[in-house]
């Protein structure tokens, strides 16, 4: 009688945890690069925070390497229900919002402080809700760093670039940018980029060092320009509808922990800055060049007319607190 009593206990146990799994909000965060990288390390943190702060509530699932959705299907999907979170390169909401492009000027910010201070202000803060007719709701920044440029062959001038092939985010300031330099950018995602290079049916692509280190890039690239001529950021995404209807005990949770996973995400971001650079320069596999003053400024000339061609679908208001946020 005993054994039945614990046998019915240990059951009735068991159906009520399945019920509260059943009933938790699961959370599917969706990105397409590696564990390894700020915005891995970002989503696994936030799904700690979110677990152990309400257990039972939430659930939250993370996919990282594009293995739910990539670049091009992501933010339709979570239109439809199917991704509740993903944090997209600022580059890729060309579809929903032209403002977001403003990122994508090449030499606009010095460094990450300038990125910082503008993210931060009152005009980037504004850029969050700039899809919110859409349907989407920017949460937060979250930084990755400036770019390099990799190719197979050495990238001194904006002359080497001349009839070469990129490969660039879905961005048209990107594909301006480098029509500017003579060469030809092709729209491809992130995870078709290291098969491109390997196989030659590209010459380069821009990206940060840890993306080149976390994907191989510098494996299959023998020359990366260490050009800081522009930025990769995300921006922290969810479906307004989503977030709007999630219970007033669980909502507040879950930004405080997204605060918390995206400080934490910066901090790896910082560290990969030095570190997979200096990983890459270490494997022998790429040659790292730095500019000159000169050089660089060849760069700047060849490539910052591309601001005014899209001064006026940006806002010429918000390139000018851009440019403030570097004094
Ligand atoms: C890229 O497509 O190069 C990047 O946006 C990938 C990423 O999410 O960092």
């Amino acid at each position: 009688m005993r054994v039945l009593t614990a046998a019915t206990t240990a059951l009735a146990l068991m159906l009520g945890m399945a019920t509260a799994q059943a009933d938790a909000i699961k959370i599917k965060f969706a990105h397409v690069v590696a564990e390894n990288t700020p915005k891995g390390q970002m989503a696994l943190k936030f799904k700690e925070l979110a677990e152990s702060r309400l257990p039972g509530k939430v659930e939250v699932e993370v996919y990282p390497n594009s293995q739910l959705f990539n670049d091009n299907n992501v933010l339709e999907a979570m239109l439809l229900g199917d991704v509740q979170l993903a944090a997209p390169s600022l580059s890729k909401f060309n579809k929903y919002t032209k403002k977001l492009q403003v990122f994508d000027l090449p030499f606009l910010f010095k460094d990450m402080t300038a990125v910082e201070k503008f993210q931060s202000g009152p005009e980037g803060q504004k850029l969050l809700s700039s899809m919110s007719s859409k349907g989407l709701l920017g949460l937060g920044y979250l930084h990755n760093g400036l770019k390099q440029l990799s190719a197979s062959k050495e990238l001194r001038k904006p002359s080497d670039a001349d009839g070469l092939k990129f490969r660039i985010q879905s961005s048209d300031v990107l594909a301006a940018q480098f029509e500017a330099v003579g060469a030809t950018p092709l729209k491809k995602p992130f995870s078709e980029v290291f098969l491109l290079l390997q196989t030659k049916a590209i010459d380069g692509q821009e990206n940060t060092w840890s993306n080149i280190y976390s994907k191989k890039f510098f494996e299959v690239q023998e020359h990366i320009t260490a050009s800081n001529h522009g930025l990769i950021d995300y921006l922290v995404v969810t479906s307004a509808e989503f977030w709007n209807d999630l219970p007033d005990d669980v909502r507040p949770v879950l930004e405080k922990s997204m605060k918390e996973a995206i400080a934490h995400g910066n901090m790896i971001a910082e560290q990969k800055v030095t570190g997979d650079r200096k990983r890459i320069a270490d494997s022998g596999r790429s040659t790292i060049l730095e500019l000159s003053d000169a050089e660089r400024a060849m760069w700047v000339k060849a490539m910052k007319p591309v601001w005014d061609k899209f001064a006026g679908e940006i806002g010429q208001d918000l390139i000018d607190a851009a440019v403030a946020s570097n004094n």
